[in-house]
């Protein structure tokens, strides 16, 4: 069977993120339970990124899956638009409890990509009956990922990714990666919001973690920046926790490091506990109430699956298994181990830059980025090894399941270290 799957993959299934003509024959997985993948010969892998990040608890946490089942013959699926269901609203209870600020509604979507897209929707809409149609810009920073659709790719800032859709998407300006020099990044959006306010719908950003435009980790002090700034020039800030969310940089919110309430706060991935797509756009009561009154007024937009009852249960549940099973508190020695390990990677020669915050940590092997070509020798020696370490270009990273066995979380960083090393053994003249 292994071989004939395969063989149908290569012909029909065109895989995300890979270039094809180069790629090595995938993985045949049949199965994953907690932090390991299982393939068709037995072998496992520890999931060094949570299956894209999502897997926040492992892939088969008994009461997600038994929530899952149980809604499953309740009630698997039922439009959103003039009906509501249990779990829709005991979640939205939930999560404008749980989050930051003064978020007190929520919208549902199916991903991280539609939470950033609801978003920039609300935005442009809110300004547009509200007195300001000509706040349509958006304020990111460069080296952002928020996602995949084209409102999603505007506000994103990985050149490699935006340069073929640059004609095409949202304006968005991207503001200079000095994210090492917060004073800088402050100065460049002061000076940006002085001159033109009046044109910007929303600054949006990832808090203190870079995901996907490469583990970047920077000053919450930018953060807390955005949202004076915003503030003072009245631009609304929405804040896509999407990969920072429960717990993976350490808090259960990354905004925690700044202290800072949004008026937008994207949820996904480890929102539907890695066993479903599931997305939330949270939003203040100001957002709500411009949307009120006249017809034309509503928020002509809804996916299909929003809200999906199955989707809605397990998130409830994970919220609450965070909660009975103090998921934060118990990552701390967790996180200390990574960040443990990824100074000693720092040291071994070849390793440019190792930095680690809560339940993420990176290295980078060359500042070729995206098109770096060691991190693949990398990826196929952790797989040799028992790790699906899957690395940004040249930059190789972990973010585990936060709640990942310490056993499990020991050997994913001895295979780290090894093979790094291997790599880099291998590419000396
Ligand atoms: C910060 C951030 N926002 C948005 C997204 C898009 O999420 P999705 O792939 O679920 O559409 C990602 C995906 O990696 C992400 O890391």
């Amino acid at each position: 069977m292994k071989p004939r799957l395969l063989e149908l993959d290569r012909r029909h299934v065109w895989h995300p993120y890979t270039q094809a003509s180069s790629a090595r024959e995938p993985l045949l997985i049949e199965r994953a339970s907690g932090s390991r993948l299982y393939d068709s010969d037995g072998k496992s892998y520890i999931d060094a990124n949570s299956s894209w990040y999502c897997a926040v608890l492992g892939h088969d946490h008994p009461r997600l899956v038994a929530a899952l089942r149980d809604q499953l013959e309740r009630l698997p699926h039922v439009a959103l638009a003039g009906i509501t269901h249990e779990p829709a609203v005991l979640l939205a209870e939930a999560l404008v409890q749980k989050a930051p600020g003064e978020l007190s509604r929520v919208f549902y979507s199916d991903d991280g990509s539609t939470a950033i897209e609801s978003a920039l929707k609300l935005c442009v809409q809110y300004w547009h009956q509200n007195g300001k149609p000509e706040r349509r810009r958006f304020v990111a920073l460069d080296s952002a990922f928020h996602g995949e659709t084209l409102g999603a790719t505007a506000v994103s800032g990985v050149p490699v990714f935006r340069r073929p859709f640059a004609s095409v998407v949202l304006d968005c300006v991207h503001l200079p990666p000095e994210l090492d020099g917060p004073e800088r990044a402050f100065s460049a959006l002061e000076a940006l919001l002085e001159r033109d306010a009046a044109r910007i719908a929303a600054v949006v950003l990832e808090p203190v973690v870079q995901a996907a435009g490469g583990m970047r980790i920077y000053d919450p002090a930018l953060v807390r920046a955005a949202r004076e700034l915003t503030r003072r020039h009245d631009v609304f800030l929405i804040v896509d926790e999407v990969f920072t969310g429960f717990g993976r940089t350490g808090p259960y919110w990354a905004l925690e490091h700044a202290g800072v309430e949004p008026d937008l706060l994207c949820l996904a991935k480890g929102l539907g506990g890695g066993l479903l797509p599931f997305a939330a756009t949270l939003a203040t009561e100001r957002l709500y109430e411009g949307f009120l009154g006249a017809p034309e007024r509503t928020f002509f937009y809804g996916h299909t699956f929003c809200g999906n009852p199955l989707g809605a249960r397990v998130a409830l549940e994970l919220l609450r298994v965070y909660e009975d099973e103090r998921v934060i508190e118990q990552a701390e020695p967790k996180a200390q181990r990574i960040a443990r390990a990824f100074s000693r990677f720092g040291e071994l020669p070849g390793v440019e830059r190792a930095r680690s915050l809560g339940m993420v940590a990176a290295l980078d092997l060359t500042a070729e980025g995206y098109l770096g070509t060691l991190g693949k020798a990398v990826y196929a020696e952790a797989l040799r090894r028992g790790a699906y370490l899957r690395p940004l270009g040249d930059t190789i990273y972990v973010t585990p399941p936060i709640n990942i066995p310490d056993p499990d979380l020991d050997e994913l960083l001895e295979i780290v270290g090894a093979s790094v090393q291997h790599a880099l053994e291998q590419a000396r003249p």
